[in-house]
């Protein structure tokens, strides 16, 4: 596996939905409810969730009444998403890397899925097929990791148990990158995945936005969508035009 693939292959195990599966789904729907609302969406919005992973945004902004697609390279993610759709909310496999067929009133790209690039042109493309496919006056919400809060906080060694399996996690900021090294032994075999994540501090992401043309028309640092701070907010969410 090379470094820039990571990505791919991790986000596809199972042992990355055991990993994460007490992901906190209560804090997904607070501030899809709250950013819908501060947006004040109509429900004829079609938002584009990317990338979805199992749907989790999807499924509860398709139950406040948008129709809504999502779409995630993973397949086995799509696979379970799916399981979910009807009318009005639909799922398919698809790299962000690559533009997209239609064009939506908002795209969303939640929960740090972004930044996981050697190369900045590769971020940019990203950004650029986002904003290619919003209509005029649609809305762009980028919901990615506070760099500067997860410097200050950074948790170097930790141990989790979860369904039987021991998870050694180590992190260290390193060349640029966040590094989270996961380690642990399940079905006979060792594991070892490190999930990179660029450290794209909120300067570094206003330049990205700036060069793509867009416009940034709020900033906030947490899913209750109070003001940004780069020392203390959790998370870093930028709305744009
Ligand atoms: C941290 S997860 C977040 C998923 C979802 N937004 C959520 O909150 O549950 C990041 C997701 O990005 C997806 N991903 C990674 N690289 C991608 C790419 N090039 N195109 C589309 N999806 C990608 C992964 O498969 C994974 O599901």
């Amino acid at each position: 596996m090379t470094q820039k693939d990571w990505f791919t292959d991790w986000f596809n195990t199972p042992y990355y939905f055991i990993l994460y599966k007490n992901r906190n789904d209560e804090d997904a729907q607070l501030f899809m409810k709250n950013i819908t609302e501060f947006l004040a969406l109509p429900k004829s919005t079609h938002i584009l969730d990317l990338p979805c992973g199992k749907g989790r945004h999807s499924v509860f902004l398709n139950s406040l009444g948008y129709k809504v697609t999502g779409g995630d390279l993973a397949a086995n993610s799509i696979k379970i998403a799916k399981e979910f759709e009807n009318d009005s909310l639909n799922f398919k496999v698809h790299d962000m890397r690559k533009p997209f067929n239609n064009k939506y009133d908002a795209v969303f790209n939640l929960f740090t899925s972004f930044g996981y690039f050697e190369d900045d042109n590769e971020d940019l493309l990203i950004l650029q097929n986002i904003k290619n496919g919003i209509k005029n006056n649609g809305y762009f919400v980028f919901d990615f990791l506070n760099a500067d809060y997860v410097k200050a906080t950074l948790v170097p060694k930790e141990t989790k148990v979860v369904d039987d399996i021991t998870f050694h996690i180590t992190r260290e900021i390193k060349d640029g990158f966040i590094l989270k090294n996961i380690s642990f032994f399940a079905d006979n075999e060792q594991h070892s995945y490190t999930e990179r994540v660029k450290y794209l501090d909120v300067n570094k992401m206003k330049t990205y936005f700036e060069k793509v043309g867009f416009t940034i028309t709020n900033i906030f640092g947490d899913y209750h969508l109070n003001d940004f701070d780069s020392q203390t907010s959790n998370r870093l969410i930028l709305v744009a035009k």
